[in-house]
């Protein structure tokens, strides 16, 4: 019998770069789709699939994610004498309930491997879940959920959600090869960090949620740095493959990478579409601007 997965990892140690001046004081997973931080979404869909302890992996200026996830008595308080009973129950709904987070440092950005291993002592001897805050996942039921599916499925395992790119990305990612298609599942039998196209399993790329194995933690501190000299996670699994299972799934839904500006662009657009009290009026705010400016903002003055 698998064991059940009950721990999820949020490694937010990382720079941020590619969102530069916006998170250089403020941490890229506060970056909101609509009016949600990345985290909270990230959240979100590890308490529907059963998450109970959320780790997160932070590093120097992140302490608002600790922040954003404690109670804030000022703010309530000045809610409840505005009569503001909405917001008040959305801030209390998104609040783990105490006890259920932890928080430690990965205190120089070394890779999201090496991220990883830092909630080691956390998470100890169980299988457990990481997701990657500024993958969001489109998805209902949610990524991680689907994935627990596959993993009671097939008895236990490594699992992860992968997602179909053109050839012509594929150097950007890790890769997996595929066989022993079920569903949407399948059996994972190679896997390649940023391969060139000629080089490349599939078109299959690893998309930012994963079980793992906490044997997993052995293999990721016997590691050297290996591309962009950082502790890379996707070597640690091609070493664990030789002796676990991985799975892939193929999960039903659409990826954002809002880690970079094209994909949190068009993440707002997608949920900003979607919601019940914007979608309408947004759509003819879009409409506009691109019939009126074939897309081009004229400012003012200009
Ligand atoms: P990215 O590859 O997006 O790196 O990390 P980054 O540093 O956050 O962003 P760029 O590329 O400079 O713009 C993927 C995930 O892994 C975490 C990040 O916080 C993000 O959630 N990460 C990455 C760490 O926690 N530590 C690291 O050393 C690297």
């Amino acid at each position: 019998m698998q064991r059940p997965i009950k721990k999820a990892i949020f490694p937010v140690a990382g720079l941020g770069t590619r969102f530069l001046p916006a998170t250089k004081a403020m941490p890229k997973e506060m970056l909101t789709v609509v009016d949600r931080p990345l985290i909270q979404i990230a959240v979100d869909e590890a308490r529907e699939a059963g998450i109970e302890h959320f780790i997160f992996v932070t590093g120097r200026n992140k302490s608002v994610i600790e922040d954003h996830f404690d109670k804030q008595y000022e703010l309530e308080s000045t809610l409840r004498k505005r009569g503001k009973s909405v917001e008040l129950e959305i801030l209390e709904q998104d609040l783990p309930a105490a006890g259920q987070t932890s928080f430690t440092r990965q205190q120089e950005p070394l890779g999201l491997g090496h991220a990883i291993w830092c909630a080691r002592n956390i998470v100890g001897d169980e299988p457990f879940a990481v997701l990657l805050p500024d993958m969001v996942m489109h998805a209902k039921p949610g990524c991680l959920g689907q994935m627990i599916a596959t993993y009671n499925e097939r008895g236990g395992g490594n699992v992860i959600a992968v997602e179909k790119v053109g050839l012509d990305q594929v150097h950007r990612y890790g890769v997996v090869g595929a066989k022993d298609w079920r569903g949407n599942g399948f059996t994972i039998d190679r896997m390649v960090e940023k391969p060139r196209a000629e080089d490349a399993p599939s078109n299959l790329i690893i998309s930012g949620r994963y079980i793992l194995q906490p044997e997993v933690f052995d293999e990721i501190q016997a590691q050297t740095p290996g591309a962009g000299g950082e502790i890379q996670i996707t070597d640690a699994m091609i070493r664990l493959m030789a002796r676990q299972p991985f799975h892939g799934l193929a999960y039903e839904g659409t990826t954002y990478d809002c880690g970079d500006k094209l994909g949190f662009l068009a993440a707002n657009v997608a949920y900003g579409l979607e919601r019940d009290d914007l979608g309408p009026e947004f759509r003819t705010v879009l409409q506009k601007i691109i019939s009126e400016h074939g897309g081009r903002v004229t400012w003012k003055g200009e």
